[in-house]
């Protein structure tokens, strides 16, 4: 008997869309091993594909037959519906070796072609459904090989569209959903991806691409009507809504100068005529970043409270921003594109002057008695040697003005060379373009940067840097306007104050202002820098995980607290920590053990007191701190020098303390760790807090050898809010690891084995250096050392031609058992995943032979 699958049977059914195309089985009873392949197909109709195939492998290793293999293949396929695109392609293909091999052993040949009738040569058998094995079997072959051609097209398309070749793409992905045996939501929703993408970069104008958006929208949404929740469509289906909401926000506006602006209002909060100014939206959420400056203002700079005022752009932040006693108005827009100008613009032409700021930036002392009051703009910049490079066109433009902070007189020239900017960018397709696609650029700062460069080069602006002068003051009698530009040092951007320091080497204990711009994981740089000044540890603490479509959270085997409340779930009443490597406790105690942990990372294949080392033994405590349900505290140890732009970018000399130590932040990327594991820590900084000073009264030392006594339960119940290891935290872990099987669960729990892309394609170029090189490594999810973003490693050797040359996986993959394969997968021995592969591979094998 033939069984058909019905939809709804299988999940893979269910993913085909229900189109009614379905692989056959082959049910014969009379056929040898028909008792397992039975076994084999309930274990399906169960959705256990992987006990399925290990029920067929027995039988196949003593029969061989076209029913079971004709049921491999069907797993197969039922395996690959829920992989991700390179495994799936692997199973794909070995399904279809699967069919292939059946429709041999049922009597046919690999020339046959799909519906050839009766073919058997005895072996094949007349069914009750009229169809013969060799029929089913060429039926199977033939969608099999439909499936592995759109998903191989599927694959193109995907790689011409991170080409930037949208064209191309949608071409190859329309064919895709026209190989499909059936409707499929992936290729769909891909196909909608690279027609917005295509419309926002080769359209010429607004007119053009507001249809195309339509078009994949949707497109996306059908797609997500099928997959509800799958992360690449939902980011989609945000982007594509995103312009379209864009799109009608900017053609609203285009005959927009300034914003109106309640100049009773500002007059109220002016002092001396001057405002301090940021805009935001988004509601709470992203309001805190405005409360933080509120904060940073009022604590250290409090003669300018009065003056900050707060654009809300929609009504929630306005309601958040009067419930804290801001002065705020609204401003209906989702344009952020020249929203910032229309405002300076509007601001200006009231008579004020102001300092606009994103919101990300702090006051750590009061920028105005930096301020020469000698030009229109006084801005920062992004150029971390601004001596040698400011408004050298050989730069990207985005470096030379960081908008995110402008002192702007409320002067004539000013609303003049404003005014000029927004007339000639009316629309983001108005723009000259960045190096990528045609002439659409969002990114004002870019675009800002380039029309001023462009005016000084013309004669009809001037800027300043120091005592330096670039352009002319003058055009005939008439005073240019005029941009000075500050110097990192002193008006620090986020490289300068969160890595650098580079504030020491004007003698300042501190830069007047600091921005938070580069780094990627804005909170927890604020954090740990300690320029968070709205932090309360009890909401921080009861927060849920977050949920994050590209660094999802880690999450914890489901035993591993033997019924007891989660501790890191969110809502828990008493937070408790785990430290380790604190060097202060680790002297003063007679019984240090400092150096032996070092030693450690040998016997884990890892050099001695090297970067690698600090990183396995980060993850150790990690691993450690979570077991016992405690945070870890996270450590401040690295070594400075070790990080590729020590020398380059004057480290040397702005770290004059020897003993200043480093936290992960300067070789791994702080978005992708915090993101996975940030729900299990806190910062290094913690422990300069006055509420770690009131918890560390009750800190304890954790011992190896007083583990031999103690059962898990009680070493989780310690009452100590603060436990030090002392010693070696890897050999902490190994015993644990020895003593205590799960363990095991928890280490794989945390850090599952994958590849840890080399991202040429973000790295800053000159059009004449050549393109980065590094390599993938096999690594563990969440951390990564070569997307140190924002100013450590993409700009590194495009400033100075020193390479970021760091591993990609820190250093240690290998020693917590991430190998490569021999199929090109990175993972455990043991995962699941790689034995299925492994037994895909064995099938292969078997029917190469
Ligand atoms: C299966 O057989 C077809 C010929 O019918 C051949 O084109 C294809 O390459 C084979 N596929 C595999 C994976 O063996
Ligand atoms: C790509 O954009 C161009 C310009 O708007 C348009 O003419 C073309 O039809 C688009 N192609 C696709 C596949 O959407
Ligand atoms: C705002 O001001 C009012 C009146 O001065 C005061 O009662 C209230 O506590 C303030 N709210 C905040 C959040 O500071
Ligand atoms: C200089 O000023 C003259 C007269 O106002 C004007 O025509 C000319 O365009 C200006 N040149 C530049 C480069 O702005
Ligand atoms: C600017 O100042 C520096 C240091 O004070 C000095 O070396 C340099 O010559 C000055 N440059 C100009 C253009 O005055
Ligand atoms: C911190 O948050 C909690 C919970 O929302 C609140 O009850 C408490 O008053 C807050 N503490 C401070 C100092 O604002
Ligand atoms: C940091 O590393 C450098 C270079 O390897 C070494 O000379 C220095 O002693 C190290 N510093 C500390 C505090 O270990």
């Amino acid at each position: 008997m033939h069984a058909w699958w019905r939809c709804g049977l299988l999940l893979w059914a269910l993913l085909s869309g229900c189109s009614g195309l379905e692989f056959s089985l082959i049910l014969d009873q009379d056929a040898k091993g028909h008792k397992q392949n039975e076994a084999a197909v309930r274990a399906l109709q169960a959705g256990d594909a992987e006990r399925a195939l290990q029920k067929l492998q027995k039988a196949l290793r003593r029969h061989s037959s076209a029913a079971l293999q004709n049921t491999v293949g069907v797993a197969l396929m039922y395996l690959a519906k829920s992989r991700q695109p390179f495994s799936k392609d692997k199973l794909l293909q070995a399904a279809l070796r699967a069919f292939n091999q059946t429709v041999l052993l049922a009597g046919g040949s690999l020339g046959m072609t799909g519906g050839a009738n009766n073919g058997g040569k005895g072996r094949a058998k007349p069914q009750a459904t009229g169809g013969s094995d060799l029929e089913v079997a060429l039926a199977n072959q033939a969608l099999a090989t439909r499936y592995v051609e759109a998903s191989r097209l599927n694959r193109l398309g995907i790689q011409l569209d991170l080409q930037n070749r949208w064209e191309e793409a949608a071409a190859v992905l329309r064919e895709a959903q026209k190989v499909a045996p059936s409707y499929d939501p992936l290729i769909t929703s891909n196909l909608g991806t690279v027609i917005y993408k295509n419309a926002t970069h080769r359209s010429s104008g607004w007119l053009e691409a507001e249809p195309l958006y339509e078009r994949a929208r949707e497109l996306v949404q059908r797609a997500h009507k099928d997959l509800p929740g799958h992360p690449a469509v939902v980011k989609s289906l945000k982007e594509v809504q995103r312009l379209q909401s864009s799109l009608s926000a900017w053609r609203e506006n285009a005959g927009l100068r300034e914003l109106p602006v309640p100049r009773e209002l500002l007059e109220a909060a002016a002092v001396r005529g001057t405002l301090v100014c940021t805009w935001s939206g988004g509601g709470s959420k992203f309001s805190k970043m405005a409360l933080n400056l509120h904060e940073s203002i009022r604590l250290n700079a409090p003669h300018w409270e009065r003056a900050f005022v707060v654009l809300a752009l929609d009504k929630e932040t306005l309601l958040f921003l009067r419930g804290q006693n801001i002065t705020t108005w609204l401003y209906e827009t989702t344009d952020i594109y020249m929203t910032r100008w229309r405002l300076l613009a509007g601001i200006v032409a009231s008579g004020f002057s102001v300092l606009l700021m994103d919101t990300d930036v702090v006051f750590l002392g009061d920028p105005f008695s930096h301020f020469f009051f000698d030009a229109d703009f006084e801005v920062m910049t992004d150029h971390l040697f601004p001596e040698r490079d400011l408004w050298d066109e050989k730069w990207r433009d985005e470096e030379h003005i960081n908008t995110g902070f402008m002192f702007v007189r409320g002067s004539k020239p000013a609303l003049h060379l404003v005014h000029g900017f927004i007339d000639a960018h009316h629309s983001p397709w108005d723009s000259e373009g960045p190096s990528v696609g045609g002439g659409f650029d969002l990114f004002d700062q870019r675009i800002f940067a380039r029309f001023v460069r462009k005016q000084i080069q013309a004669g009809s602006c001037y800027s300043l840097l120091e005592n330096m002068t670039y352009g002319k003051r003058h055009n005939a009698s008439v005073l240019n306007p005029s941009v000075r530009v500050h110097h990192p040092e002193v008006i620090a951007h986020g490289a300068s104050f969160f890595w650098l320091r580079s504030h020491r080497a004007r003698g300042l204990h501190m830069p007047p202002v600091a921005h938070a711009n580069f780094g990627r994981n804005k909170l927890y740089f604020m954090r740990d820098r300690r320029v968070w000044f709205v932090e309360n540890l009890t909401e921080r603490f009861s927060e849920p995980v977050h949920k994050d479509e590209y660094f999802p959270a880690a999450a914890l085997p489901q035993d591993l607290f033997h019924g007891e409340a989660d501790p890191f779930a969110g809502g828990s009443t008493r937070v408790r920590f785990l430290r380790y490597g604190n060097k202060a406790k680790a002297v003063k105690s007679s019984k240090s053990r400092l150096g032996e942990g070092s030693d450690k990372c040998v016997s884990h294949g890892v050099e001695a007191n090297s970067l690698a080392c600090h990183f396995l033994e980060l993850l150790a405590a990690l691993e450690v701190a979570v077991w016992l349900g405690r945070r870890l505290i996270l450590p401040n140890s690295f070594n400075c020098s070790w990080s590729p732009m020590w020398e380059v970018y004057g480290m040397r000399t702005s770290f004059r303390d020897v003993h200043e130590d480093c936290t992960f932040d300067y070789f791994a990327d702080a978005e992708s760790f915090i993101k996975r594991f940030g729900h299990l820590l806190v910062e290094a900084s913690f422990v300069k807090s006055e509420e770690f000073a009131a918890l560390s009264k009750r800190s304890k030392m954790l011992r190896l050898d007083r583990l031999d006594l103690a059962e898990p339960r009680e070493l989780r119940q310690l009452d100590a809010s603060v436990l030090e290891v002392e010693g070696s935290v890897l050999a902490l872990r190994d015993s644990l690891r020895d003593r205590y099987h799960e363990f095991t669960a928890l280490g794989r729990a945390l850090f599952p084995c994958k590849w840890i892309e080399f991202e040429a394609w973000f790295y800053a170029r000159r059009p004449d250096q050549p393109a980065a090189v590094g390599s993938s490594r096999c690594g563990v999810q969440g951390l990564d050392c070569c997307a140190v973003y924002h100013g450590w490693a993409e700009k590194l050797e495009y400033f100075t031609g020193v390479a970021w040359d760091l591993p990609c996986d820190c250093g240690v993959g290998a020693a917590l058992g991430c190998h490569p394969r021999d199929n090109g997968e990175c993972a455990r021995q043991d995962d699941e995943d790689a034995v299925v592969m492994d037994f895909a591979e064995m099938l292969d094998y078997k029917l190469e032979l």
